[in-house]
């Protein structure tokens, strides 16, 4: 008998719909069959039982939902301290940008950052990924950004590199190079350094799977970022932060660029919309940063309707989205943001799988993808929008293996 067998059974299962028709196929009371941390099998109980010799470990769900693993596709972890006083100035009036043009914000945690210890560092990430991982993050992506030098960035990296290592869910590796300008440094000293040392240097070592820059009048211009990135090769996905406070041209830049997604999108247009539509490129929203940031909602619904493909995510930072778990990003994207449970399901799913690049093996309950499942304790998606706050998770299973609260 196979020892890494595991199977899921009298599960409601969130299939993948046939894209014409739904989002979603519900397979009332089915089976999923794991070996070795892989889908092997997935069909109706009946069959499955009477058809399999062996269903080694079997986890009886009783009816309940049982989804992908969720996929958290922008976060800003690791990072080395909360920020709660700048929190407490916002509630006072004080604003995001006028905050981080007196070296708060950003450059606040890359103070921070600079003087942590790896283990802080280590144990503050290990913290945050085990509380998403029991409301039910599976894969996750976690960012450099706060380094703001070449060696500290190049340290977040190789930090990530090691939690990717241990931690129970898959980590992509993002190289958010251009976050903040660096204190005391031109914009343009900064823009060459990337280029020509970070940049090379994070590749030479595998560190990362895409990179990402915070296009803003608080941060970086288009023309800084065409500049490093335009030489980079096809293969390396490029993200944008753009558009979260102002239009600054992101969306023809993510053009120029092939970007895979562009990410916040709080301030966007109608004409900027149709450019993403007609680009295939993937927007990744994040109502918990709007929320408090007090920015309006990205126009989610506009997006969906014309066809582009919406990711959401948590932006888990210090500053602007202290945010670690998708239940309840998804239960904002409803209720303020218009998108429907099946819409937001797919988001933190399949949408935010291809953002990441791991379509092929994640974010669907399909053979051959990684057994990563969450058993909700409802019987219904619906029930995670309705129930904000709550934690709806009853398990989760993650690379074929349960995962005891
Ligand atoms: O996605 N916009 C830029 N970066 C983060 C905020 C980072 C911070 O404030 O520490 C974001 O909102
Ligand atoms: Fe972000």
């Amino acid at each position: 008998m196979s020892l890494k067998r595991v199977t899921l059974i009298h599960g409601r299962l969130y299939r993948d719909g046939d894209p014409a028709e739904a989002l979603w196929q519900i397979e009332p009371d089915g089976a999923v069959v794991m070996d070795d941390g892989v889908i092997t099998r997935v069909g109706p109980s009946r069959h499955v039982m009477r058809q399999e010799t062996d269903l080694g470990t079997v986890i009886d769900v009783d009816g309940r939902a049982v989804i992908p693993g969720l996929i958290d596709c922008h976060t800003h972890v690791p990072f080395a301290g909360w920020r709660v006083d700048e929190y407490e100035a916002r509630l006072r009036g004080q604003s995001y940008e006028a905050i981080a043009r007196k070296k708060g914000g950003i450059v606040r945690s890359a103070r921070q950052w600079q003087e942590a210890t790896d283990a802080e560092i280590l144990a503050m990430a290990r913290r945050l990924a085990q509380e998403a991982l029991l409301w039910g993050t599976t894969a996750m992506e976690m960012k450099s950004g706060y380094g703001l030098s070449v060696d500290q960035e190049l340290r977040a990296l190789r930090l990530i590199r090691r939690l990717a290592a241990e931690l129970p869910q898959h980590i992509s590796a993002t190289g958010l190079f251009f976050h903040a300008v660096p204190p005391e440094t031109a914009p343009d000293d900064w823009i060459r350094t990337v280029r020509e040392v970070l940049l090379p240097a994070a590749l030479a070592e595998g560190l990362v799977s895409a990179v990402d820059a915070f296009i803003e009048r608080t941060a970086f211009s288009v023309t800084a970022v065409a500049q490093a990135f335009e030489a980079l090769p096809a293969s390396l996905p490029i993200r944008l932060h753009t558009n979260q406070f102002s239009r600054q041209g992101g969306i023809e830049l993510a053009v120029r660029l092939s970007a895979r997604a562009v990410d916040h999108l709080e301030y966007l247009e109608p004409d900027e919309i149709e450019i993403l539509a007609r680009h295939g490129i993937a927007a990744v929203l994040m109502p918990g940063a709007a929320f408090y940031t007090r920015q309006p909602y990205a126009p989610a619904r506009a997006l969906l309707d014309r066809g582009v493909r919406v990711a959401l995510a948590t932006d888990l930072n210090p500053g602007t989205s202290p945010i670690g778990n998708l239940p309840t990003v998804m239960a904002m994207a409803v209720n303020a943001m218009a998108m429907s449970p099946d819409e937001a399901l797919a988001g933190v799913t399949r949408q935010a799988a291809y953002v990441l690049g791991i379509q092929d093996t994640h974010g669907s309950i399909e053979p051959g993808r990684r057994g990563d499942l969450v058993v909700l304790d409802a019987d219904t998606v619906a029930m995670i929008p309705y129930r904000l706050g709550h934690n709806p998770v009853d398990r989760v299973i993650v690379g074929g293996r349960p995962v005891t609260p």
